[in-house]
């Protein structure tokens, strides 16, 4: 995943992980001598204080080597990190698809297409895959590392490619533009004309005859579009779908629902030939074992000694009894989700099979909020971060 991908999306539930995961794979590539971009899509901008940045924009900005060496790391290659800004790359898109200049700006300039541009860019994951192919196809990056948007429905994202080709949709626009097959000139007017006329006279008689020239003009401009879009479609729907370049990680954590979600999520995957196969379950909680291997569930001797000392001055005996027995449910009921964690990664397992391969991060005693947070991350995923042996490595297929 880490060698030779060029593709990597963090998907999942709310909440589980997906930005920590995203920012966390990124920078391990770069240790491992990768161009990375970790492009991340959420409002929170926690990638951005993660990585030490103050603000991220649409513009990929680079991590300062000097910040791995800091945690006494090497990045032999290089990591940027970018916050998608879904209006500008809808624009970007826009200018793209546009065979020229005048269409581009005729676009650009029409109301309703900043309307509808200010809808479908709220549909971030739209927006994200169009992204991750640019970045992808620039030749700047040897890998993209997509964090993704926590989904309403899961499969927005694997069918958001084709979103506005299919709006676009031929018969559509034709019922739209049919009038206007002869030129721009009776533009406007002659939907007056079309087999929806009343209901364009009813319109014209509410918001006035602009209004339908604006709508006019924009199916007018969006049909020279609509070959462009519908080729970036088909490409963009073609790269999430290589398997030698592009591997969907599906992140969730131990609790029923978000495990329910990664197994829809990854039948989704199957159903749609996309590569998935990774399963990160993140904030695992792990029941205490001492370094020698001893149960941790009941304070040992020396220790209940150490903490009488400790409360000795200010607390009564039958005190330190009672904190001693808080501390010990606390600690049966860490006890008891841990096992609970265990049979719902177990189960997993069995769900995923040999093909897929199930990794597992614990629960870190604090939220990870910074580059150390990271690398401990890191740790548990890919091994020790100094060495070359790592957990995921190991999937080349
Ligand atoms: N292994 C972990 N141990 C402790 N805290 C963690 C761990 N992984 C993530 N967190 C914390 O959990 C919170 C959610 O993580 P993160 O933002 O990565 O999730 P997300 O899936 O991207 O969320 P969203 O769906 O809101 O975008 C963060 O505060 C993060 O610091
Ligand atoms: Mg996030």
């Amino acid at each position: 995943m880490i060698e030779d991908r060029k593709l990597v999306i963090c998907v999942g539930s709310g909440g589980v992980g997906k930005t920590t995961t995203a920012a966390a794979i990124g920078i391990q590539a770069a240790m491992a001598g990768r161009r990375v971009v970790v492009v991340t899509i959420d409002p929170a901008k926690r990638l951005a204080n993660s990585l030490g940045l103050d603000a991220l924009g649409n513009e990929e900005k680079e991590i300062p080597k000097e910040k791995f060496t800091e945690f006494g790391v090497e990045c032999k290659g290089s990591l940027h990190a970018m916050m998608l800004d879904t209006q500008t790359t809808f624009d970007e898109l826009i200018a793209r698809v546009s065979p020229d200049e005048a269409t581009k700006d005729r676009v650009l300039g029409n109301n309703i297409y900043r309307h509808i541009s200010d809808t479908l860019s709220a549909s971030h994951d739209y927006m994200a895959s169009e992204k991750l192919y640019d970045l992808h196809e620039c030749g700047r990056y040897d890998l993209v590392v997509l964090d993704t948007p926590p989904m309403k429905n899961a499969i927005d994202f694997l069918e958001a490619s084709g979103r506005l080709s299919r709006f676009l949709d031929d018969r559509i626009v034709g019922w739209f533009l049919k009038p206007h097959d002869d030129g721009e000139k009776k533009r406007g007017r002659s939907l007056l004309q079309a087999p929806g006329a009343i209901v364009y006279k009813l319109l014209g008689n509410v918001f006035g005859t602009d209004f339908l020239d604006e709508i006019a003009d924009f199916f007018l401009a969006m049909k020279d579009l609509l070959a462009g879009f519908r080729s970036r479609a088909d490409a963009v729907s073609q790269l999430l779908r290589d398997r030698q370049k592009t591997r969907f990680v599906v992140v969730c954590t131990p609790r029923s629902t978000s495990m329910e979600e990664a197994r829809y999520f990854h039948r989704q995957l199957v159903e749609r030939r996309m590569p998935g196969g990774i399963f990160i379950v993140n904030q695992v909680g792990r029941y205490g074992q001492t370094q020698r291997g001893e149960d941790m569930r009941y304070l040992s001797e020396p220790d209940r000694l150490w903490l009488h000392a400790q409360l000795d001055d200010q607390a009564e005996p039958p005190q330190v009894v009672a904190f001693v027995e808080k501390l010990e449910s606390h600690f049966d009921r860490s006890v008891a989700m841990a096992c609970d964690d265990r049979r719902a990664i177990e189960g997993l397992n069995g769900f995923a099979g040999r093909q897929c391969f199930v990794a597992e991060v614990p629960r870190l005693p604090d939220d990870v909020y910074d580059f150390d947070g990271l690398l401990k991350i890191d740790e548990k995923l890919f091994g020790k971060n100094k060495s070359n042996t790592s957990n995921l490595a190991v999937l080349r297929p």
